[in-house]
């Protein structure tokens, strides 16, 4: 990768609500990245299957929608942003009629397809730190910066819960484990962190650890002690 684009990518992957979006959130900011959440992505895809009273588990149906809607990716004030027919879904992302059918949506080949080369596209506009799923195996499998945040299903189901959402993260977390297509995985070279028993900015620190080690901030011209 680093010899083909101009722009680093870190790739940060773990089950659902496992704190990497907040991890990585924190270091876009710390380190100055755009962040991009993949997630949504996948969310945004699931929600017009959803309003359009398609069946997910129907995958010629699915695609057939993924031809007709008008969906892209963007950056907007340093983060990714998925626009659905001109307009930003915003908290319908995080219903729980999405929630329940994410899993099956981003299990279609083609949605991955879509996505996956959307995600890559954004590399051209800068330094980003990428959550998901796949990150580290599939859309930056060269990157030498790469986490995986895991935490026990008893702290990310409590997690869920006080964000006040019906989650079924351990069904969800089954399903993106056992596709076919590009499922959840330690990327070769990850770094594992759990964070079951860490502070926001434990796992922050330990992220920035890694950078340090793997060379980051001497590529980048900086101090290694941000
Ligand atoms: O990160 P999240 O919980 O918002 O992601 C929602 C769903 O999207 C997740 O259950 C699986 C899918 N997803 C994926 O398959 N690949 C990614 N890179 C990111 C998310």
């Amino acid at each position: 990768m680093s010899d083909l684009h101009k722009y680093d990518a870190i790739a940060i992957d773990g089950p659902a609500a496992s704190g990497k979006s907040t991890a990585a959130r924190r270091l876009a900011k710390e380190l100055g990245l755009i962040m991009v959440n993949s997630g949504e992505m996948y969310r945004t895809v699931a929600l017009a299957v959803v309003q359009n009273e398609v069946d997910p588990s129907e995958s010629v149906a699915v695609v057939n929608l993924l031809e007709e809607i008008d969906l892209h990716c963007a950056v907007e004030k340093g983060h990714s942003v998925v626009i659905l027919e001109g307009t930003h879904p915003g908290e319908a992302l995080r219903s729980d009629a999405v929630n329940a059918v994410v899993s099956q949506v981003a299990a279609v080949p083609e949605v991955r397809n879509l996505l996956v080369a959307a995600q890559r596209e954004l590399l051209n506009l800068g330094d980003l730190v990428m959550e998901g799923r796949d990150i580290g195996s599939v859309v930056f499998p060269d990157t030498p910066y790469k986490i995986y945040i895991e935490a026990s299903e008893e702290v990310r189901n409590q997690r869920r819960r006080a964000e006040g959402q019906v989650d079924e993260v351990s069904s969800r977390d089954r399903q993106d484990a056992e596709r076919k297509n590009s499922p959840l995985v330690v990327a070769e070279g990850a770094q594992v962190i759990d964070s079951s028993e860490l502070s926001i900015e434990e796992v922050v620190e330990a992220a920035l650890a890694l950078l340090r080690d793997r060379g980051w901030f001497e590529r980048k011209g900086e101090s290694a002690t941000p």
